[in-house]
């Protein structure tokens, strides 16, 4: 499920990667697949609204797609001409996407990893997508890092999230919304080398159906790399 970009890549770790390949933490890949597991299909086959309208005017190039779960955007991508990385920690989402893109008849780099733990070639990608990527926060700041550094100069990240999660969620259990990576800590990381295109909450262009279709709108913050 990997291929040559990211393949045997050194895990940050000392968590020895399991025998299909993946590199991260095997409890993050087992809570995700078992996510995925418990649905036939757990989001809605089609691209989300939001990459959709922020990618629109962009000239395809090389794209990454970070927590590409069912491999809707990057099959999307991939249909515009876009060369598309995907890195999922979800084997069972991988195995869904690489299913997708067989039927559409599109190529996509498959990468079985975790954000942190991926090595992928720096400063490369024209897009950075990270779409709901639910990602955990921790004090470093690793996957605000690395999603900045996968960026090539003059490309753009573009990271959507749910808007409003932390009153939605406050009293839920087992889900607390400062574990996770929002679009304001990527921001609080900018510096010169980066210009904010769009930094807002709009109203979200839902796909229809799928486990997210209840969310409203979304959090989008579009950054392009100067230099
Ligand atoms: C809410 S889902 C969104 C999936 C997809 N982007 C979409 O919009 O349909 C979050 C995805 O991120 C993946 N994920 C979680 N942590 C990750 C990490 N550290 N690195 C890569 N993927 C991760 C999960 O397995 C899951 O598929």
């Amino acid at each position: 499920m990997t291929d040559n970009i990211a393949a045997g890549s050194p895990p940050a770790s000392d968590i020895p990667p399991p025998a299909d390949g993946y590199v991260g933490d095997p409890a993050l890949q087992a809570e995700w697949d078992n996510r995925y597991t418990s649905r036939q299909q757990l989001w809605s086959g089609r691209p989300n609204g939001a990459l959709v309208a922020e990618v629109a005017g962009l000239t395809p190039g090389r794209a990454l797609d970070v927590g590409c779960g069912e491999g809707a955007d990057a099959v999307w991508l991939a249909r515009r001409g876009w060369d598309v990385t995907a890195l999922e920690v979800s084997g069972v989402a991988l195995e869904r996407a690489a299913g997708h893109a067989r039927d559409t008849g599109v190529a996509v780099h498959w990468v079985h990893a975790a954000l942190t733990d991926a090595v992928l070639p720096p400063a490369s990608f024209d897009l950075v997508s990270a779409q709901y990527p639910a990602l955990l926060r921790t004090p470093d700041a690793a996957a605000e890092r690395a999603l900045l550094a996968a960026v090539a100069p003059g490309g753009v990240l573009l990271l959507v999230h749910h808007a409003g999660m932390d009153v939605q969620h406050a009293n839920d259990s087992g889900f607390d919304p400062a574990d996770y990576v929002w679009p304001s800590m990527i921001a609080d990381l900018l510096n010169d080398d980066w210009e904010t295109e769009v930094d807002e909450q709009r109203p979200r262009v839902a796909p229809g159906g799928g486990a997210g279709a209840h969310h409203a709108d979304d959090l989008v913050l579009r950054v392009r790399r100067l230099r």
